[in-house]
C-alpha cells in the first residue's frame, strides 16, 4: 500500500527555490474540464487573437525541445494552460520527452486518460500529480467505474502519485466522498491546494485584487516558463492571459526568451514598483523583500489550510478598509486583462 502526500511537493517547491530551467507544457487551447476557479476564458481569448492553432503537435514540441540546450532543463512538466490529456498525441509527446532523458512530471485530472496510455506509460518514470474532483460540481471530471480503474492502476503502477485537491477553503468534506472512499481505502493522503487568485485573475470567494509593494524577490517560476500550442512561450503558470509573452520555441531559441525585452521588463519590475508585471499582483509566489510582509507570506503558504484561509481573508479585508498609505496606493489599481 502506498502513502503519498504533499509533503513531496512543498519539498520539490522548496528544491526548486534555487535555480532551475522548467518548461511547462499545455497541449491544448481550452479546457473543457472548464474548473469554475480556473481562467480558461482568459487563456482562449486572448491566444485565438494571435493565432488559431487550437493542439500541439508533436512535431511542435520536437522542435521546441531541439532549441533548448541539452542538459538546460530540469524537467519538462505537462500542465500548464489545460488538460495535457485532451491532447490524443499526450502519451506521445510524453515518450518523446523521457527518450531524450529529460524527467517528467504529469499534472491531470485523467480526463481524457484511457487505460491504454497508462499501460503505454508503464515503464516510465514519471511524477503524477492527480487532480481530484470536488463534490460541488466545481470541476467537470466525470466520476465512474473507468475513472477508479484509471487511478487503480495509476497507484499500482507508479512510484510516484501525489493527489491533489484545489479548493476555497479547508474542508475535506469537499472532496468527491467516492473519491475520498477510495484514498482512504487505500490508506493515500491528498495534498491540499488552496484556490488562490491565479495573480489577480480569479475574483471567486471575494479575493481582492492588489499588487504587491515594494521589491521583490525573484521567483524560481521566471524560469518556469509554458509551452503553448504554437510554440509561443509565457512567463509562467499563472499567465494565463499571456501577459509576458517572452518567445516562440518554433522560431527561436531558448536564450532568446530570456534575453527578450519583456523578460528584461518582468525583471525590472522587481526593483521597480512602477513597472507593471504579474508578480505584482502575485499574491502566492511573489515575495516582497520587506521582512514583515515576507513572514505572512511564508505563513500562507506553510500554514494549515484554514489559518491560511483566515489570513488571506483578513488580509484582503484589511487591505480594502485599513491600508496603509503605500498599499493603498496599489489596491485595485491594477488593469485586469
Ligand atoms: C491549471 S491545472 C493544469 C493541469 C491539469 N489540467 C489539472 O487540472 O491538473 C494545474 C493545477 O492548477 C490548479 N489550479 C487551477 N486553478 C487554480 C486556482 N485558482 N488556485 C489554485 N490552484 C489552481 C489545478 O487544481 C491543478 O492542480
Ligand atoms: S484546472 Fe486543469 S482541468 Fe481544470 S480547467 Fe484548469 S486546466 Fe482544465
Ligand atoms: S511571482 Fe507569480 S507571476 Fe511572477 S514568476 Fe512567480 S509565479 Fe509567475
Amino acid at each position: 500500500m502506498k502513502t503519498v502526500c504533499g509533503i513531496y511537493l512543498y519539498g520539490i517547491n522548496l528544491l526548486r527555490s534555487c535555480k532551475v530551467s522548467i518548461l511547462e507544457v499545455t497541449t491544448t487551447l481550452g479546457c473543457r474540464v472548464a474548473c469554475a476557479y480556473c481562467p480558461q476564458e482568459l487563456y482562449t481569448k486572448t491566444f485565438i487573437e494571435r493565432d488559431r492553432t487550437t493542439r500541439l503537435s508533436l512535431d511542435t514540441l520536437k522542435t521546441s525541445l531541439d532549441n533548448i540546450p541539452e542538459g538546460t532543463l530540469s524537467a519538462v512538466v505537462f500542465s500548464g494552460y489545460s488538460e495535457p490529456f485532451l491532447n490524443p498525441d499526450c502519451t506521445s509527446m510524453i515518450l518523446h520527452c523521457l527518450s531524450r532523458n529529460l524527467p517528467v512530471e504529469v499534472f491531470t485530472t485523467m480526463v481524457g486518460v484511457t487505460l491504454d496510455d497508462i499501460d503505454r506509460l508503464r515503464d516510465a518514470s514519471i511524477k503524477w500529480v492527480i487532480h481530484i474532483p470536488d463534490n460541488q460540481g466545481l470541476t467537470k471530471i466525470k466520476v465512474d467505474d473507468n475513472y477508479f480503474a484509471m487511478l487503480e492502476k495509476l497507484v499500482d503502477e507508479f512510484e510516484e502519485v501525489v493527489f491533489l485537491f484545489t479548493h476555497g477553503g479547508l474542508l475535506f468534506e469537499y472532496v468527491h466522498p467516492e473519491v475520498l472512499s477510495f484514498l482512504n481505502e487505500k490508506k493515500i493522503r491528498f495534498y491540499d491546494h488552496l484556490e488562490h487568485s491565479r495573480a489577480g485573475h480569479i475574483s471567486r470567494k471575494g479575493m481582492t485584487s492588489f499588487r504587491v509593494p515594494g521589491k521583490l524577490r525573484r521567483c524560481w517560476r521566471l524560469n518556469a516558463n509554458v509551452l503553448l500550442p504554437n510554440g509561443d512561450v509565457t512567463l509562467c503558470c499563472q499567465d494565463f492571459g499571456q501577459k509576458h509573452l517572452l518567445g516562440n520555441l518554433v522560431t527561436s531559441d531558448y536564450e532568446s526568451l530570456f534575453t527578450s525585452e519583456e523578460f528584461a521588463k518582468v525583471e525590472a519590475s522587481l526593483e521597480d514598483e512602477s513597472i507593471d508585471s504579474l508578480c505584482r499582483q502575485c499574491v502566492l509566489y511573489s515575495f516582497p523583500e520587506n521582512p514583515v510582509a515576507r513572514g505572512y507570506h511564508a505563513l500562507f503558504r506553510l500554514g494549515p489550510p484554514y489559518i491560511r484561509m483566515k489570513m488571506l481573508s483578513v488580509f484582503n479585508e484589511l487591505a480594502r478598509r485599513v491600508p496603509s498609505r503605500k498599499l493603498q496606493k496599489h489596491i485595485n489599481n491594477t488593469p485586469q486583462k
